[in-house]
């Protein structure tokens, strides 16, 4: 694991498949640990600057209570109230956090200016800068959801998993949650199913190579625009569409897209044993009735949890 010290996590594209598994072993241990209270001090008297640009839950808290629980301080950033605002560039915000301290984490989901922000960063700093997401790639919830589903399935040959989802490109939002998550499974072997109404395209590249990426590890990818066929005997559905944006998006009309919210009925299409996840926050009502994301089906907390888990474990491997 020591090969992997001082590796940037921008994105899962740039780990491989033993790298990965190095990093679920690890996040796995950590979680054995939490649960029997044995101190892990891996991180001591470690710094790490976390730059936020925008709100989160899950992904802040859990990278700071992950920062604690590894002996080390959690620096939060919120950009507004740094130079960043006056205009100071990714170059000399890299360079200076990373002389202060041993790792940069950032979100930046600014429509075709995060990933460039996070590989600007990346070039400049003496630190490994950690992806919290940006407009392309959410590596941190890929992770944790790779790990939510082996915990379910172990062997993920095979396994159906449907992404229902309709953000777009053209809609100039970010699309990092799905995109990774095409990505990610096929190298699994998973079945992976995209589902979302015409005029929700995810990027050429990305299905390109989610297409690839299933014949190369013998997964399979395939997309649809009938919902149903998505539920139809699934055994993870990961529905998460228009509902979290349309009151803030103009492009987006909630009562264009209402059939696509994940209801009783739907999950019923799927396997008995079907689970229902969601990177979260949901919308629910709009986009999830809540006898489903409360139901029996549903490891939405599970996915949540493993986020702390994973981000100790990215942090252990990389810092
Ligand atoms: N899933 C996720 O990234 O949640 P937050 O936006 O709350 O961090």
């Amino acid at each position: 694991a020591g090969r992997l010290k001082g590796k940037d996590f921008i994105t899962l594209r740039d780990w491989t498949n033993d790298e990965i598994n190095m990093l679920l072993d690890a996040s796995a241990d950590l979680k054995r640990k939490f649960y029997m209270d044995i101190p892990t001090p891996i991180l001591p008297y470690k710094t790490i600057f976390l730059m936020f640009f925008e709100q989160s839950t899950r992904t802040r808290n859990s990278m700071e209570a992950g920062i604690a629980q590894l002996g080390g301080h959690a620096n939060f950033l919120d950009t507004s109230t740094m130079q960043i605002s006056h205009g100071e560039v990714a170059r000399d915000t890299a360079k200076i956090l990373s002389s202060y301290g041993h790792g940069i984490a950032c979100r930046n989901c600014n429509w075709q200016e995060g990933n460039k922000y996070l590989n600007d960063m990346a070039a400049n700093s003496s630190t490994p800068i950690m992806n919290l997401q940006c407009d392309l790639f959410h590596p941190m919830q890929g992770i944790a959801d790779l790990m939510t589903i082996k915990e379910k399935h172990p062997d993920t040959e095979r396994l159906k998993v449907s992404i229902i989802w309709a953000y777009a490109t053209s809609h100039k939002k970010p699309i990092s949650v799905p995109l990774t998550q095409i990505l990610l499974f096929p190298r699994y072997k998973m079945d992976v199913t995209l589902a979302y109404p015409e005029g929700f395209e995810l990027p050429d590249w990305a299905i390109e190579e989610a297409v690839e990426n299933a014949k190369k590890y013998g997964g399979g990818f395939r997309i649809t625009h009938d919902m149903e066929e998505a539920y139809r005997d699934a055994d993870i559905v990961i529905p998460k569409n228009w509902g979290s944006w349309s009151s803030k998006n103009p492009h987006v009309d909630i009562e264009d897209f209402k059939d696509w919210k994940c209801i009783g009925k739907l999950m019923e299409m799927a396997s008995k044993d079907v689970y229902y996840m969601h990177a979260l926050p949901a919308d629910r009502g709009n986009e999830v009735e809540d006898s489903v994301i409360d139901g029996d089906h549903s490891i939405v907390y599970q996915e949540a949890e493993n986020r702390l888990h994973t981000a100790k474990g990215v942090m252990s491997l990389i810092l």
